[in-house]
């Protein structure tokens, strides 16, 4: 018996190592734990613009789902939620990158129909004021987008994307604050109480819904169960897109059931654009990726640090990234759709040679007039959401969608439920012409940027306008200005406008604003602050996810 003492005893020794190894391994797992900062994920996360659509999101990937599912989940829930925003009335840019590092763009933004109104630019407002009218829908491309997308990209099964959304269109939500808010802004309640929205956010006085009270979306939901069950084409070439063109007609529009038949999802190459250490991945124009790229290649000039921020230098940062954005405002009228103006109207703003010529022409010590910038006078605009995701097999995508201004044209189809888009208004001021297929000029940029080192960022925004400043200062402050993520995206902002005014967020540092002032820039009194900028980061295997607190957003994760 004695003889296996010794086999007994190496059981012993091996159980006890065993145990020992584990004991480390969890020590080990745990201080990696410790390592990612509170708040943060393992796995993955969706930086929606509400809790309730970032937790869709998250709910979808935890149920096998890709980010491509969740951003669709994410976006169909915001159409609900923030109303105001986005639809399947509208169009998306989705930039996707795959584990392996392959990007490509999604771009299924709205498209001119084939019958227009002649002298359609001729109706383009020349003050800040919403476009309403029939003449400015756009042939919606979202459920086709996400028809392709989902094709691609998608693991579960089509309708289940649909089903959370089905659920809070049917059953209602509690009206969000955000939109409660912007309903009681006298300007949007009079557009709303005076459209067929009403029949929507209304009640049964035909005043609006305030913040007590149950938003529904019955004829929605309806809607959206057919095109769970049926796919996309119910919405193109089924009883949807029927109904749908019917509605259009009794308003005076023009798009038919060919425009919606012949719409097509364009799939693209990213444009993938060195900014020192990281490579930033844009969509193409009509987007606005080149315009983003431009003024963070300027501002890449200037070495920015933390220290960028300290006292005098401060000013001097914000005076560059001023005079960076006039310059861009100088350039939007290059950005426009390629397939109907060739191919090479943006190409030069991501050009090291020319970015380097304008960087010269930036001075520290003082400002210029508007011909200095090539500026020729434009319009602004509001609106738009941005969905940021990223899975656990590595999959990012970053997702902006819009019906354009808020609640696009205010045109409701009774009955679909669904709010159109007004974007064609996009071509205002910075088109001559518009034809049969064209996609408007944006300011969407979804965007993925990705470090040496392996590290992703997923981002982007909305505000129309206003998504170039709040996308590139957000990027400025995580990467160059020793930010994290959640202070980089709520650091005040400052908005260059179409005339190259001035306009401060409130909150913003008064003793920049004052030394801006002496360099002889002009200040604007902007009082539409709508940027929103959510975000999914990863870097050493910890998850980040910030959702705008602008728009009371909160992202979800796991
Ligand atoms: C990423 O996309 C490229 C190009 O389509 C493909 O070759 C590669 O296999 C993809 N990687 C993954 C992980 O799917
Ligand atoms: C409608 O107006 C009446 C009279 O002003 C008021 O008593 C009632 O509460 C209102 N109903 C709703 C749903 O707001
Ligand atoms: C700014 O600096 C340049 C050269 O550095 C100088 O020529 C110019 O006069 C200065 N302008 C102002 C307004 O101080």
């Amino acid at each position: 018996m004695a003889r296996y003492k010794p086999w007994l005893l190496c059981c012993f020794i091996l159980a006890g190592l065993i145990c020992a190894v584990a004991v480390v391994c969890l020590c080990v797992a745990t201080l990696v734990d410790r390592g990612c900062p509170s708040g943060s994920f393992r796995h993955a996360a969706v930086s929606a613009d509400s809790q309730l659509c970032s937790e869709v999101g998250r709910d979808i990937l935890q149920q096998g789902g890709s980010a491509a599912d969740g951003a669709i989940a994410a976006l169909l829930c915001t159409s609900v939620v923030n109303p105001q925003s986005m639809g399947i009335g509208g169009g998306s840019i989705i930039t996707i990158r795959n584990k392996t590092g392959n990007v490509e763009v999604y771009n299924f933004r709205e498209t001119v129909p084939q019958t227009y109104k002649p002298d359609l630019l001729k109706d383009c407002p020349t003050t800040f004021r919403m476009s309403t009218g029939p003449q400015w829908i756009g042939v919606p491309g979202e459920l086709r987008g996400y028809w392709a997308v989902h094709k691609q990209y998608g693991k579960l099964p089509w309708a289940k994307l649909f089903e959370p959304t089905i659920r809070l269109a049917r059953e209602g939500i509690d009206m969000p604050p955000f939109l409660a808010n912007l309903l009681n802004n006298p300007l949007v309640r009079n557009h709303v109480e005076k459209s067929s929205l009403c029949k929507v956010f209304c009640n049964k006085n035909k005043t609006i819904l305030g913040e007590n009270d149950i938003l529904k979306f019955p004829k929605l939901a309806e809607t959206m169960e057919i095109i769970a069950k049926q796919g996309a084409e119910a919405f193109y070439t089924g009883k949807i897109g029927h109904d749908l063109i019917a509605d259009i007609k009794a308003t005076g529009g023009t798009l038919t059931m060919e425009d919606l038949k012949s719409f097509k999802v364009r799939v693209e190459v990213a444009w993938t654009v060195p900014l020192g250490d990281t490579q930033m991945h844009i969509p193409p124009p009509p987007a606005g990726g080149a315009i983003l790229a431009f003024i963070l290649k300027l501002m890449k000039g200037f070495s920015l640090t933390p220290s960028s921020l300290d006292g005098y230098q401060k000013i001097q940062t914000y005076h560059h990234y001023i005079e960076a954005a006039k310059f861009a405002n100088g350039q939007k009228r290059n950005i426009f759709d390629p397939v109907f103006n060739g191919k090479k109207g943006a190409d030069h703003l991501i050009d090291p040679s020319f970015i380097n010529r304008i960087r010269e022409r930036i001075l520290s010590n003082t400002s210029h007039d508007n011909s200095y910038y090539n500026v020729k006078p434009s319009s602004d605009h509001v609106g738009t959401t941005h969905v940021s995701v990223l899975d656990e097999d590595g999959l990012a995508v970053s997702a902006t969608s819009t019906i354009n201004q808020l609640f696009g044209g205010t045109i409701y189809s009774p009955r679909t439920g669904i709010i159109l888009n007004n974007e064609l208004s996009d071509f205002c001021q910075r088109a001559d012409t518009v034809r049969a297929g064209e996609q408007p000029p944006s300011s969407m940029t979804p965007v993925i940027l990705e470090s040496k080192s392996g590290g992703l960022l997923v981002i982007g925004g909305s505000g129309g306008s206003m998504i170039t400043s709040a996308v590139a200062l957000s990027i400025m402050n995580r990467l160059w200005l020793g930010m994290n993520l959640k202070d980089a995206i709520a650091a005040p902002i400052v908005f260059v406008d179409s005339t190259n005014n001035v306009n401060f967020e409130p909150g913003f540092d008064k003793s920049v604003k004052d030394g801006l002032k002496e360099l002889g820039h002009k200040y604007g009194d902007w009082k539409y602050f709508f940027n929103v900028v959510n975000a999914v980061e990863k870097e050493n295997g910890c998850i980040a996810a910030v959702s705008d607190s602008r728009k009371r957003g909160v992202s979800a994760g796991y």
